[in-house]
């Protein structure tokens, strides 16, 4: 593992922000829980996600489907039949690769000259073989084929499927969108990079419905935005994102065309979210596979024609392991570690810790604590050394470091420290909440 990424998992643990799941039974491959900041930490992402996509756009309205849905939904969704992902293995040490690791054009490798990445054995690797990265499961008690269906591997289509019914009841007039976040689940060959790629994780997906022939110019403003999210929303540096162009062998079967947008993460530039023109495809499919008409009546042009749609999809986790990795910064002047996260994002605001645990300085940081927290998640602490508490918190990405004083109990004022600078301001107490709120914003 990228040593930069080691550190991370470790103090993502250390934190109470990530861990491996199931640990006390030596854990279980590719799948991660979320602590107490960690959930913190993702809710806050989600939420502006959430925000920036229904409540800053009017024509774009929620959803929230169920993760089981009906087989038939992933025959016409092309997910039994075409989505696969090609494996090899190593015959020696039995690793197990994507076939794509070792170049987009797999297909005319000659496989018996490869030498594995992990033995260095060459002549071993098997020829690749189309592995489908569905989760099968059995609905009711008997496990015949009648009773199979699949977890999700894209919440995307539990959008489709119900766009003539959200569209009816909220009477939505093309171009309108539908966003959903919710749990998708894959799995995959190999999983690697931490909580990059893992075998259950969350997607946050908006798709946008819009006239034939209005595509490409849809497509430009949802790249555009979905982009600026990142340093405008998240407070991500702008100079490591970037796009990447999906080429003809690249494009997933329902794609006319894809961008990704790319973050540079330690182990190098790669996917955190994709914008795909899905053209009619979905819904043309599930015409055919369900035997109903999901046209769109436009009721001006007293036309019926069956929307094109544009897909905003990313992936939460990756998400957060963006801010993550952009926050993570090893201050060695200073001797510590700190996560340099959005005051917007981070999971706790501020830490308010009384100089002392003596001559009412507790009671007083008790007080600023009750006024702050129906606002936003705040800690009250009073373990160990001011400096202890203060690098504890810039571990944990706070902001803020309030100190309540000898001189706060004489003019009700506080010190204010600025978890990047390190400088204390002094302010006073009533003014805590609006200077926390200005940051934020
Ligand atoms: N509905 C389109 C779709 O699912 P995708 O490119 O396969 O497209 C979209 O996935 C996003 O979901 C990715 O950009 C990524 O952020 C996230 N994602 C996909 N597979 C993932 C995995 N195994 N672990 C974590 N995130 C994943």
């Amino acid at each position: 593992m990228n040593q930069t990424i080691e550190k991370l998992v470790s103090l993502c643990k250390r934190r109470g922000i990530i861990f491996q799941s199931s640990e006390i039974y030596g854990g279980f491959g590719a799948v991660y829980d979320y602590g107490p900041l960690g959930i913190e930490l993702k809710n806050n992402i989600s939420q502006l996600w959430w925000k920036e996509m229904t409540q800053v756009h009017e024509n774009i309205v929620g959803l929230d489907s169920a993760i089981l849905m009906h087989p038939k939904i992933w025959e016409a969704s092309g997910h039994v039949n075409a989505f696969h992902d090609p494996l090899v293995d190593c015959k020696q040490c039995n690793s197990r690769y994507r076939a794509d690791e070792f170049g987009d054009d797999y297909d005319s490798i000659e496989w018996d000259t490869i030498k594995c990445p992990k033995c260095g054995t060459t002549g071993k690797m098997t020829e690749p073989r189309q592995f489908n990265l569905m989760f099968k499961t059995h609905v009711g008690p008997v496990e015949d084929s009648g009773a199979v269906t699949y977890l999700r591997p894209e919440t995307a289509q539990g959008i489709y499927v119900n766009y003539q019914l959200v569209q009816g009841a909220m009477r939505m007039k093309i171009p309108f969108g539908i966003a959903q976040i919710g749990k998708a689940f894959r799995n995959e060959i190999v999983a690697r990079n931490f909580i990059f790629r893992t075998r259950e994780f969350e997607q946050m997906e908006m798709q946008y419905f819009v006239k034939p022939g209005t595509d490409d110019e849809f497509m430009k403003e949802w790249k555009e935005k979905r982009f600026r999210f990142y340093p405008n929303k998240l407070g991500v540096d702008e100079s490591k994102i970037r796009f990447h162009e999906h080429g003809k062998t690249e494009l997933a079967h329902y794609a006319k065309e894809a961008w990704d947008i790319e973050y540079e993460f330690p182990f190098g530039w790669s996917e955190i979210e994709g914008i795909h023109n899905r053209t009619d495809f979905d819904l043309s499919q599930h015409e055919t596979f369900s035997g109903k008409k999901l046209q769109y009546f436009d009721q001006q042009e007293n036309s019926r024609f069956l929307p094109y749609i544009i897909e905003t999809s990313a992936g939460l986790n990756r998400m957060l392991l963006t801010v993550l990795s952009d926050a993570f910064w090893e201050d060695t002047e200073n001797n510590r570690i700190v996560l340099k996260l959005h005051p917007r994002i981070a999971p706790v605001k501020a830490v308010i810790c009384p100089l002392i645990k003596k001559e009412g300085l507790p009671e007083k940081a008790r007080t600023i604590v009750d006024g702050l927290k129906p606002h936003f998640k705040v800690l009250y602490d009073q373990q160990g050394s001011i400096g202890k508490r203060y690098y504890r918190q810039d571990e944990a990405g706070t902001p803020f470091g309030i100190t309540v004083d000898h001189q706060s109990m004489e003019d009700d004022s506080v010190t204010i420290r600025d978890r990047d600078t390190q400088e204390q301001t002094r302010i006073s107490s009533d003014q805590i909440l609006n200077f926390i709120r200005d940051k934020m914003d």
